[in-house]
């Protein structure tokens, strides 16, 4: 699938970014399976805007969430570089519902309805309860955290996300003893997420973590980003962050959390367990067949920097891999 790309400066060289679609995409393509699906994915991914937008597309704001944002910063979580400008941030997504292009997302997320939005949490839990994004936002103490991203294509950026401790939700529902890891699942509406159809993916996204990892501190949901609301491409209304674990680990969009005896199965694990583990804590010294591990390149300034373990974060969860 030849596709002409015009290079924006700000853009990181394709031998650190090839993303993980295309190239699973292109080997199920030589394959030759499901050309008549295939033809329509490749419709999809191969005519889209290819830049991102001159004006990005407006987040939009309830009362509600003008009393929210900005949150107040917490400042226990410091950055050692410089925040990535939201300009960047918001047109450089990983979002493969709306396409394979970093830039797809921008453009294609906005179709998706983000209100109303329920998130159902159930499974090995006393109290099960369905959460309407809205109540979350009214009850959940919301804060600003900065935290560093580190993509498993060797990128990395720095972003102010606003959200709560995904701890402060797991309270309400009351884990039972049983419970050992967490599963996360995203929407399914592939006539509006195009990238769905591409019926050789295990859609929906899923995720998983282990309970402890989940009862982390740093572990978070966010319902907004640099003191607004999340855009669509960011995995709005509510995705997870967690910033010592590759970029993949940080699910968007959830509608579904349940807490389960087993290793959950995983969107990227699944289609290639041998480039993504489970785990996928950020580690320099395990390395990757296709990018480098021991440094990485940040998004918009293009500067080049040492990885370091669990992205930087080993005091708050070296104790969880004792
Ligand atoms: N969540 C869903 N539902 N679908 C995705 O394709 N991509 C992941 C993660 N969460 C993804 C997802 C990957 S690979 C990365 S690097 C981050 O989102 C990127 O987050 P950002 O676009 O907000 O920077």
């Amino acid at each position: 699938m030849a596709q002409i790309h015009i290079k924006k400066e700000w853009k990181i060289s394709e031998n650190l970014a090839t993303s993980e679609s295309v190239y699973l995409r292109r080997r199920e393509f030589l394959k030759g399976t499901a050309l008549t699906t295939a033809a329509t994915a490749s419709t999809f991914y191969g005519c889209g805007p290819s830049t991102p937008p001159k004006v990005l597309p407006e987040v939009e704001w309830s009362e509600l969430e003008k009393s929210i944002y900005p949150a107040t910063r917490n400042l226990s979580y410091e950055l050692d570089r410089p925040l990535t400008p939201e300009n960047i941030a918001s047109t450089y997504n990983n979002f493969y519902e709306f396409g394979s292009d970093k830039t797809d997302p921008v453009h294609y997320a906005q179709k998706l309805n983000i209100r109303p939005w329920e998130i159902k949490v159930g499974g090995l839990v006393n109290i099960p309860k369905t959460f309407d994004i809205q109540d979350l936002l009214k009850t959940m103490p919301m804060e600003e955290r900065l935290y560093r991203l580190r993509c498993v294509e060797a990128w990395a950026m720095a972003v102010p996300w606003t959200g709560f401790p995904f701890k402060e939700l797991l309270k309400q529902v009351e884990p039972k003893l049983e419970a050992t890891h967490v599963r996360f699942e995203t929407f399914y509406t592939p006539f509006t997420a195009q990238g769905q159809l591409a019926f050789w993916e295990p859609w929906p996204y899923v995720e998983g973590l282990t309970l402890k990892e989940a009862m982390n501190d740093l572990t978070f949901l966010a319902t907004g980003i640099y003191g607004h609301p999340l855009p669509k491409q960011h995995g709005a209304p509510i995705r997870l962050v967690v910033p010592w674990k590759y970029g993949f680990k940080n699910i968007k969009s959830i509608i579904k959390i349940e807490l389960v005896d087993y290793r959950p199965a995983t969107f990227w694990n699944t289609l290639q367990g041998l480039e993504y583990s489970f785990t996928a804590n950020v580690n320099p010294r395990i390395p990757h067949p296709r990018w480098p591990q021991t440094r990485e390149k940040m998004i918009g300034t293009g500067e080049i920097r040492p990885t370091i373990l669990y992205n930087g974060y080993e005091k708050f969860v070296a104790n969880l891999y004792k």
